[in-house]
Order: C-alpha cells, then sequence, then structure tokens
C-alpha cells in the first residue's frame, strides 16, 4: 500500500513499482478465494449525492470490471452521470494490449488536467491493465502528477478504502499489486440489459511473446465451478437472456484445480443444463480446445455455434516466434473437427499481421489460411510492441506501409467471406435475439442469430429482449437484414 506526495520527486522510498520481472515468476502458491467481502460501515454512505463517469477501454473483460467498480461505486451510494461537469469520480480503465489503447489514455488526461484544474474537489483515476505496467505508472507520476488514484486489476476490491484516501490525503495514491490476485467472491456488479458477462477464469499463462496480458492480468485462476454455476443460475433467475463466459484462456479452465478433475467442457455441460436461453464464451486457444468440449458443445441446446478462435497467424514460422505452441496444421486439423461436429458453425478469429521480421510470403500464409477456413469475421491487428515482452526485442525490418497494406489486403479478403456467409443466410429462418434499436436508425431492430452475426430487422419494439424467428431478406459485408414472422406465420 503506498499513498505518495505528489511534490515528492523520490518516488521509491514509497513506492514498489509494478515489476513485469516479478509477475513472470509465477507461483505455486494456492490461490485463496474470499467470498467474505463488504464495503467497509464508515464507506456505505460515501458517495450520498455524489456522481461518478468510468471510462473503459479494451476488451470485454475491461467492460465486466467497470461493471464491478460500478457495482461498489452504487453500494456507496454514488451515482452514475454522462457528464464530466458533474462528476465527483472519474476513472479511466485502461487497456494495454496495444500502443494506441494507451496514446488514447495519455490523451485524455490531458483532457482531464483542465477539469481538475477547475474543479480540484474532482477524484481521477487510473486503473485497469495499464496501472499495472511499471513505466506506465512512472510516466503518470512525472508527466500527469494531477491524477489522485491509480489502482491494478488485482484491487478492484479495495476501491471504497483507497477512495477514501484519496479524497482525504490528497497526495496521489497509488495501490498496485503485482503478485497475482486471489479471488474474490460476491463482488457487487451493475448489470443491465438482456446479456451479461460472467468471468470463468482470471489471468493468463501462455505468455505469447507479443503479449503483455499474461503480466497486467497475472497467473490462471479459475473461479470454483460452484461459485459460477450459482451466479449463471441466478442471471437467469433474473431473467438475462445471454451469458458470455470470461476468461483470457478459457480451454485452461480447471486445469488449476488440484482436488478435482473438472474441466471446461465440464462447466459446460453443467451450464448447458440451466435454464438460460444463449451461452457463449470467449477467448479459446487452440491449443487446449479439447474433443469432451467439441462434443459438448455439439450438442447445442443453449450452447450456441459460434466459436472464437484467435490464430494470430497462418504461417508456422511466425507461430513458433510468437511461442503459441500449435501449427497451422494443427489448427487446421481442429476447425476441420469443429466444423464436423457443429456444420453451421460461426468461426471467428484474431489476426495479428505485421509481427517482427514477418515476411511476404509468411504473410501470404496467413491469406491462405483465411481462405481456407473461411472466417465468418475477425479482428485484425497491426503488431504492436509492448514493452518488457519478449517480441518488443526482436528485430523489425517491416517498415510500417508495407504493415499497413498487409492489413488492408486481409480485410479485404474477410470482407469477401463475410459477405459470403452472409449470403448464405438469405431466404432463411433465424433465431434472433432482439438487443434494442439500430445505432443509425431508430425505426429498424437489431439483433443477433446465435451465430453472432448482426441483423437488421422491421419489427415491432415488444420484441427487444426476445428471441423471435427472423426470414432472412438481404445479406450487406457486416451484417444481415431480414423481418420478424410472427409465431403462427413460421
Ligand atoms: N500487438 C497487436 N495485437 C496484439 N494482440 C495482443 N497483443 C498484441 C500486440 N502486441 C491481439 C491478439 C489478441 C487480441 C486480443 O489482441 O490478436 O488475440
Ligand atoms: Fe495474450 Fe496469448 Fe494469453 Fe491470449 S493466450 S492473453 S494472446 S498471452
Amino acid at each position: 500500500m503506498t499513498t505518495k506526495n505528489k511534490s515528492d520527486k523520490d518516488f521509491s522510498i514509497y513506492f514498489q513499482p509494478p515489476s513485469l520481472t516479478d509477475a513472470k515468476k509465477r507461483g505455486k502458491e494456492d490461490i485463496k478465494v474470499h467470498y467474505n467481502f463488504e464495503i467497509p460501515e464508515d464507506m456505505q454512505q460515501f458517495g450520498k449525492d455524489k456522481y461518478y463517469l468510468i471510462q473503459t477501454y479494451g476488451c470485454q473483460m475491461n467492460e465486466h470490471d467497470t461493471e464491478t467498480i460500478m457495482g461498489l461505486l452504487e453500494q456507496m451510494g454514488y451515482q452514475a452521470t454522462d457528464d464530466r461537469r458533474q462528476a465527483d469520480v472519474i476513472l479511466l480503465n485502461t487497456c494495454a494490449v496495444r500502443e494506441n489503447a494507451e496514446d488514447k489514455v495519455f490523451g485524455e488526461l490531458g483532457h482531464l488536467k483542465h477539469l481538475k484544474a477547475e474543479k480540484p474537489s474532482l477524484v481521477l483515476g487510473v486503473c485497469g491493465c495499464m496501472s499495472q505496467e511499471e513505466a506506465v505508472v512512472n510516466r503518470i507520476l512525472q508527466k500527469h502528477a494531477f491524477v489522485d488514484l491509480i489502482f491494478g486489476t488485482h484491487n478492484i476490491h479495495r476501491l471504497p478504502n483507497l477512495l477514501k484516501e484519496a479524497f482525504y490525503s490528497k497526495e496521489m495514491v497509488i495501490e498496485v499489486w503485482s503478485k497475482e490476485g486471489d479471488i474474490v467472491e460476491n463482488l457487487p456488479k451493475k448489470r443491465e440489459g438482456i446479456k451479461a458477462w460472467v468471468n470463468i477464469m482470471y489471468g493468463c499463462d501462455k505468455f505469447c511473446t507479443y503479449c503483455i496480458v499474461p503480466y497486467t492480468r497475472g497467473k490462471e485462476r479459475s473461479r470454483r465451478p460452484e461459485d459460477v454455476l450459482a451466479e449463471v443460475r441466478d442471471l437467469a433467475r433474473q431473467g438475462f437472456q445471454e451469458i458470455m463466459l470470461l476468461g483470457q484462456n478459457v480451454n485452461a479452465y480447471g486445469k488449476d484445480f488440484d482436488d478435482i478433475e473438472y474441466t471446461f467442457g465440464d462447466l459446460m455441460n453443467d451450464i448447458s443444463k440451466i435454464d438460460i436461453p444463449r451461452v457463449r464464451f470467449t477467448t479459446s486457444h487452440p491449443r487446449d480446445f479439447d474433443d469432451h468440449l467439441i462434443e459438448v458443445l455439439a450438442k447445442k441446446g443453449n450452447l450456441v455455434e459460434q466459436i472464437h478462435l484467435p490464430v494470430q497467424s497462418g504461417s508456422n514460422e511466425i507461430l513458433k516466434r510468437m511461442s503459441r505452441k500449435y501449427t497451422r496444421e494443427h489448427y487446421l486439423e481442429l476447425v476441420a473437427k469443429i466444423k464436423n461436429a457443429i456444420p453451421d458453425v460461426g468461426m471467428t478469429t484474431d489476426i495479428i499481421v505485421g509481427f517482427p521480421g514477418e515476411t511476404e510470403e509468411q504473410f501470404e500464409d496467413t491469406l491462405s489460411l483465411v481462405k481456407e477456413v473461411k472466417f465468418d469475421s475477425a479482428y485484425t491487428f497491426i503488431y504492436s510492441p509492448r514493452e518488457g515482452t519478449p517480441a518488443a526485442d526482436m528485430d523489425d525490418d517491416v517498415p510500417m506501409e508495407v504493415k499497413k497494406s498487409r492489413l488492408y489486403r486481409l480485410n479485404a479478403v474477410l470482407a469477401e467471406f463475410s459477405k459470403e456467409s452472409n449470403e448464405s443466410f438469405k431466404g432463411k429462418v433465424v433465431d434472433v435475439l432482439v438487443e434494442g434499436e439500430s445505432k443509425n436508425n431508430s425505426d429498424v431492430l437489431a439483433g443477433r442469430t446465435r451465430t453472432n452475426k448482426l441483423v437488421h430487422l422491421v419489427g415491432p419494439k415488444e420484441l427487444i429482449g426476445k428471441i423471435v424467428p427472423v426470414r432472412i431478406t438481404d445479406a450487406q459485408t457486416w451484417y444481415i437484414k431480414g423481418e420478424w414472422v410472427p409465431a403462427s406465420a413460421v
């Protein structure tokens, strides 16, 4: 725990910065699960008549952490606002996975500096993955000393205490634990709408050479099955229509249990018996995706036929240097097995172009893999060096212009397959979970198929929140169009 006086330049006396070297030493000690969380009594009214605003960057794990932070703040009496000037607490929940995500946060801090000058009582905090990086914390200390609070990904439950400290001490409060976190159950969560995220595990032990996540999120820790199942049952009782199970590498679920044999396939099998209409999961790692899981998914029911399976590259040499621990052939074999068991599966992926030293030929291997799998869609990225990761020290002779042009070429191929797959829906009647009005046209409703395709449909607003049959009439590149088929007409 650290409180640092903003005017003091000798930070090291007060502050043990987060250390990548420490993070790499994965401890074997038992993970402790805590069930007794409570907001300290003196903090339960701390936010009465006060407002908070949280800006979230990055992945769904971060979005879900924001729901926990909101839950904590609201139990302290705070209310949400969209108006920065009204806010008494502003938190930036940050992402470290690529440099441009970090740049956005530093840009935002530049803007918030003025707000803080106008309203000194404002508590301004930085949390999430960037806080776990030594270099980022040092930069905030040196260049953004107006920040009041920095906390990391392992100690969100400490927010009430930290906020109090930041409020009273008027000094920058920094609490970042570089040791892997325990699991804190029963934290409050503010969930809204018809879809809910459920963490099944935290952290990642894969250490892909380009990736910062194993350092910022700590070692793999699985939540106990009884805790996950109880949460899913509770969400079903509350009427949620869809849950998304979250983990950086869900296929490693349960590998850290030393008292029971219980895998991700077992968890999915147990969840399939719960009365919640749709269950998805993300993210999978091809190395750990086993036959038992495929068997369970093939039974379908509430386990929808969509699999996000990041491939990252189609070149064996690049996969090796990324330390992905599978080959192109293994990936293609796995996809074939999945498609054989679940023929109408929607496959999506993540791909990085311009990894250090990637040759034109190696990039073409990625293109050819994409053509072979025919993904429904993909998240594509230009490689971004992350300080402290092994890839950041690799020689990189690929000019940025070449990387950009590879991204462009890849996206063009992906767009073709997305359109082709969307065309195949024309004339079919599919179940769509109607999520709300379309972003650009309030006369049109937007929803998702079981395979996660975006659907724009014509129908009454009462359909929102329901799963209804929709006849697909038209296909665009990134979405399909249709019309509601009332049950009697199906
Ligand atoms: N540069 C570019 N993309 C990255 N990803 C992870 N680290 C990096 C990086 N350093 C991508 C991977 C991962 C997704 C969440 O982000 O494709 O699957
Ligand atoms: Fe990062 Fe690899 Fe872990 Fe995914 S599996 S979070 S890419 S280290």
